[in-house]
């Protein structure tokens, strides 16, 4: 039925990890604007949380902190080899979605959630909306996977760049005369509005988060590695953990789970500059993002933190989904030789690069509902 003419909208959001509660924040938010507008289709929103992160401080912390609505259901597939993992969420999310039938399922972003959504609702035939489409690494990874397979099955791709939009028309997705019908709209960075919505109340924790792990503004680098081509690799952790151990500043490292489950096996020295401490809570983790001195990586969505806070940011990774950041100095890849990290961390980074945004100004989650609703129509 048309939203038009519709006396309300049922659409379903789907997600399961970290970087997906900071992407679903804003658009949660959004619909509850437009839901109080006098006069407007309401939205019922509901959400399907995968229970892939499972952590108090990879999951449920992001919920409490960026006030964000209470699950319809948690699937709690929790972890296994990404067979187990998807098959159990496939299992789990197809009776809610043949019964529900909601006029959008949702997805966000690049995991095994994201995925799962995507073929779910696909098979279903039930009309899937993509937040973050056409992002590109051009490697082989398994989140490079997902997003390829993502936006191929979505009909509505919301691209937070030009360059998105552009890698999806490349792939023939949202031209003219598609047989799919699928639309492309470049909407902007979700994240950047999480970011923007949070920033405040930040700054009230920098001060209690400097305080507690002892470090001074400006004065530390902040490190995260998660992503399996650099844990599972035990050889490639170490050197990473021994570049890092061996820099100049204190490096603070918020330890992701996948990660502390193979540090011994690393046998990487954890001491020399290194202080790593439990998972950081989203508000925690911009305070210490907005002090460090550059901030290192293999996360897609801190890339993006340093960017928009610009701290100067090192990729632990041999490319990325976000060029942009590269393009302008903002970002230097670093790979994961003891070298090239140093070199990398060594560099001058461009100044003032926020000069132009490539990911929209902030209002993206707006623009989503709004697409969802005329994309419904259609
Ligand atoms: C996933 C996403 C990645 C995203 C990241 C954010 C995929 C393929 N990858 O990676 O794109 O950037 O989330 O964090 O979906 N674990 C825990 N507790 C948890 C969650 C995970 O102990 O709450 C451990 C488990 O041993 C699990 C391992 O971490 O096997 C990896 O978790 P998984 O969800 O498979 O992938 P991530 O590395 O978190």
């Amino acid at each position: 039925m048309s939203a038009e003419h519709a006396s309300s909208v049922r659409w379903i959001s789907i997600v399961g990890a970290r970087p997906q509660f900071v992407k679903l924040a804003p658009v949660c938010r959004a619909i509850e604007a437009h839901n109080s507008q006098p006069g407007s289709v309401p939205i019922e929103h509901s959400i399907i949380h995968t229970g892939q992160h499972y952590d108090r401080e990879l999951a449920e912390l992001f919920f409490s902190q960026m006030e964000i609505p209470e699950p319809r259901c948690n699937l709690a597939v929790g972890s296994g080899t990404h067979g187990t993992q998807i098959a159990r969420m496939l299992e789990r999310i197809e009776p809610l979605l043949a019964t529900e039938k909601p006029d959008w399922v949702i997805i966000y972003g690049d995991t095994n959630s994201t995925l799962a959504g995507a073929l779910l609702a696909a098979r279903l035939r039930l009309p899937v909306a993509h937040v973050e489409a056409g992002c590109r690494s051009g490697d082989t990874e398994p989140e490079e996977q997902n997003r390829i397979v993502s936006d191929h099955l979505s009909r509505l791709l919301l691209a937070p760049s030009e360059r998105a939009v552009e890698n999806l028309k490349k792939e023939g997705l949202g031209r003219e005369h598609d047989p799919q019908a699928r639309r492309v709209a470049m909407v902007g960075d979700v994240m950047y509005d999480a970011l923007l919505q949070n920033r405040q109340l930040a700054e009230k924790c920098v001060q209690r988060t400097l305080e507690r792990f002892n470090l001074t503004s400006k004065q530390y680098y902040l490190l995260t590695i998660h992503r399996a081509e650099n844990t599972d690799d035990v050889g490639r952790l170490r050197r990473i953990l021994d570049a890092a151990s061996a820099l100049d500043l204190p490096v603070l490292f918020p330890v992701h789970p996948r990660t502390q489950q193979l540090l011994a096996a690393s046998r990487a020295s954890l001491n020399g500059s290194l202080r790593p401490v439990a998972p950081l809570g989203y508000l925690e983790m911009l305070a210490a993002e907005m002090h460090a001195r550059k901030i290192l990586t293999d996360s897609g969505g801190v890339q993006k933190d340093a960017f928009y806070l610009e701290v100067p940011c090192v990729t632990l990774r041999d490319k990325t989904e976000w060029p942009e950041t590269v393009a302008v100095g903002a970002n230097r890849i670093g790979g994961s030789t003891a070298e090239s990290i140093r070199a990398a961390v060594a560099a001058r980074h461009s100044q003032d690069w926020l000069t132009s945004v490539p990911y929209g100004d902030g209002t993206a989650a707006a623009k989503i509902v709004n697409e969802l609703l005329v994309s419904s129509q259609n």
